[in-house]
């Protein structure tokens, strides 16, 4: 009976956890039936009639081959040489779930949608993510295992509010102060920032000069950028170098010139269509701002190959450009201006920093809570923890 009570409350706790996390689902084919490309996946799907003992489900179509299929089931294996019993013999009802762990991560060509890039010696890709159903998960169910998860459960439930870690924060890169802080002279553009900025004085001048200082970029790679256009670069420079309120995507990189970089940030719709529209008719050469250009000049220009056309050429949709152009920085937003689950690019200071909000809105759904309201929870939780250390 209390064994039961435990199993439904742990489930809804998971559940409810997994609730609260926002996740936008599209149907896109290239990221169906596919392998990541890592040490030992194969590049594409096929069937694999040999797969050994637990791999083997995957037989019909795996993204493994029988080798590794075999030393999934090895200790200190070819693979990547890990030790499971780096602290005596693990039980083997353990191990069962690290060798299934192992063959879905190298045999399962159904996990395209969690793949992400990374830039590791060993892998140029990885899961981030990937919904792992509940049952999967609680199995491996004796009793510590539970009390673990017990404890965590009610820590997460007690203590569910926006990871503080994550809220006015400014990113490790080129010229980011380590800490937000006032600023009373920002430069006209950067200046709404001015009463908590990650930006110094210098780098706001500099957001607004042509192949300034800060990365030497030349927005006029292809003819004059028109100042309408030029207007939402130097915007949007300043609310990458100034916004305190992104920490919710700010991701790990391996760049010489940033350790940070922001990913996926939801864009008000209304900020990247204007941004959009004032740039339609600009010219451009490339898709992706971040790489690929000639720098043997000292600045960018647009490499032998890539010819010059109008914006809507590369950037044919609004999303588009505000996706593509700094690879994924900014992710649009179906949501607009004003409704606080959007970041915007452009803000009146009089009103406040409308981004405060959407980054602890972002935060709290990151951090699981959702809870809130889930006082019985709480209390059920307390009993059961109360319970299992008896
Ligand atoms: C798998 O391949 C590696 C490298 O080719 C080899 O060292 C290893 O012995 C093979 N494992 C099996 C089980 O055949
Ligand atoms: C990965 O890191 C290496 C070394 O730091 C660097 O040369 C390379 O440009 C990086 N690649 C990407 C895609 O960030
Ligand atoms: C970053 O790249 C360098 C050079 O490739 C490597 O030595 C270092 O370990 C990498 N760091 C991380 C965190 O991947
Ligand atoms: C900003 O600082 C850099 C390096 O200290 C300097 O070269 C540049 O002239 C400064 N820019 C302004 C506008 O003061
Ligand atoms: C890069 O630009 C220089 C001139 O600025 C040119 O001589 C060179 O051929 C260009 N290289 C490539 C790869 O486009």
């Amino acid at each position: 009976m209390a064994w039961r009570m435990t199993q439904l409350l742990l489930l809804a706790l998971v559940a409810a956890a997994r609730g609260a996390q926002p996740r936008i689902s599209q149907a896109r084919t290239d990221r169906l039936n596919v392998c990541m490309d890592a040490k030992h996946h194969k590049t594409k799907p096929g069937p694999e009639d040999k797969l050994h003992d637990q791999c083997s489900p995957w037989k019909k179509n795996a993204c493994c081959s029988v080798n590794t299929s075999q030393e999934a089931h090895k200790d200190i294996s070819y693979l990547y040489r890990f030790n499971w019993d780096h602290c005596g013999k693990m039980k083997p009802a353990c191990k069962r779930h690290f060798i299934q762990d192992t063959c879905l991560y190298e045999c399962s060509p159904n996990l395209g949608p969690w793949i992400q890039e990374v830039n590791q010696s060993w892998r140029k890709e990885r899961f981030l993510n990937v919904p792992l159903c509940k049952e999967d998960w609680t199995s491996m169910a004796w009793k510590t295992t539970w009390l673990l998860f017990l404890l965590v459960g009610v820590a997460a439930v007690w203590t569910a509010r926006p990871r503080t870690e994550l809220l006015n924060v400014c990113m490790n890169a080129k010229h980011h102060k380590e800490k937000p802080g006032p600023e009373d002279k920002l430069h006209e553009q950067c200046s709404p920032w001015k009463k908590n900025a990650c930006c110094s004085v210098n780098t706001s001048q500099e957001a607004h000069k042509d192949i300034s200082y800060l990365y030497r970029f030349n927005w006029d790679h292809c003819g004059k950028m028109k100042p309408a256009c030029k207007h939402h670069f130097i915007q949007d420079t300043c609310l990458y170098e100034c916004s305190p309120n992104l920490g919710p995507w700010i991701q790990e990189v391996n760049q010489s010139w940033r350790k940070e970089r922001f990913l996926n940030v939801p864009l008000c719709k209304e900020d990247c269509q204007i941004w959009w529209e004032d740039c339609r008719t600009s010219y451009t050469c490339k898709t992706n701002w971040h790489k690929g250009w000639n720098w043997t000049s000292g600045y960018n220009q647009c490499p032998v190959r890539a010819a010059c056309h109008r914006f809507d050429f590369y950037f044919p949709t609004p999303a588009a450009l505000c996706n593509e152009i700094w690879s994924h920085s900014y992710k649009v937003s179906n949501y607009g201006r004003g409704s606080g689950r959007c970041i915007q690019m452009w803000f009146d200071p009089a009103q406040g920093n409308p981004n405060e909000e959407v980054a602890r809105f972002y935060a709290e759904t990151m951090s699981g809570a959702g809870l809130h309201e889930a006082w019985p929870l709480r209390f059920g939780l307390v009993l059961m923890l109360l319970w299992l250390l008896n």
